[in-house]
């Protein structure tokens, strides 16, 4: 497995291959959610690229920026295993040579749900997922339904810019307790981490949006929303510490 840290290196082995080329776009912390992505890119592209960026334009609090969860040792491994041909591994000064200057802003579904309590949190991920795209030029790119809205936003962009990489959506892997994949549950502490599932649990009950977030409530979530559109049921809650909270998404299909 090859690793690239520089633009040029990226773009000059995607180059060299010949055959479909698959994309899985990480921040590291890897778990089995990133994994399936991986296999699904490994059966359907003769090559698969992977990239390790934690990138501080998708994060509007800096406790949560400096609090991610870094792995990359064990991610390398893991990586090489799946049989990944490369990973990419930028910087800011390689991904940002304009300083964030120009972004790719989505004016209309960026602003609701995550959007509405993360000011600037898709333009970050659409500008660094643009960049990656265009240095990569995979024809497939991997992304997991657990960020639903992410994952709609970026097909949306890929088809507004006539993008040539067609946009994967691969269904949530959750730990047997129905609690959603994510990076961010290696930070909570083991009393959160029980009270976790109830999240998911409480996202699929048959009350209405409302009668939901109070139930999160009194479990003790702090929500920052639930709300339900076309037939599924969105939601986001904090848990621990209020300056460094561990924030929580997940999504589910109803009715
Ligand atoms: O889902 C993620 O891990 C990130 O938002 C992504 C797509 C890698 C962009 O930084």
């Amino acid at each position: 497995m090859k690793t690239h840290r520089a633009a040029v290196e990226v773009r000059d082995f995607r180059h060299t291959l010949d055959g479909t080329v698959g994309f899985v776009p990480t921040m590291g912390a890897l778990h089995d959610g990133h994994l399936f992505l991986v296999e699904e890119s490994r059966r359907a592209c003769e090559h698969t690229l992977v990239s390790i960026y934690v990138n501080p334009t998708q994060f509007n609090n800096p406790n949560d920026l400096t609090n991610y969860p870094d792995t990359l040792d064990n991610d390398l491994e893991v990586l090489k295993n799946a049989g990944v041909a490369a990973v990419f591994l930028p910087t800011y000064e390689v991904l940002y040579p304009d300083d964030f200057a120009y972004e790719v802003d989505e004016k209309v579904f960026s602003r609701e749900l995550c959007g509405a309590h993360r000011a600037g949190h898709f333009t970050g991920v659409l500008t660094v997922v643009m960049k990656l795209l265009n240095l990569i030029r995979p024809d497939q790119a991997y992304f997991g339904e657990k960020d639903y809205q992410q994952l709609k936003l970026v097909r949306g962009m890929a088809e507004a810019f006539f993008l040539q990489t067609e946009i994967v959506g691969c269904p949530t892997m959750r730990e047997p307790d129905g609690l959603a994949m994510s990076s961010r549950n290696l930070n909570l502490s083991r009393g959160d981490r029980q009270l976790a599932p109830v999240f998911n649990e409480l996202l699929q009950c048959e009350d209405d949006d409302e009668e939901v977030v109070a139930r999160l409530a009194e479990s003790g979530f702090t929500v920052d929303y639930v709300r339900t559109i076309e037939g599924r049921r969105f939601g986001a809650v904090l848990m621990g510490n209020e300056d460094s909270p561990v924030r929580l998404i997940d999504n589910v299909s109803i009715g």
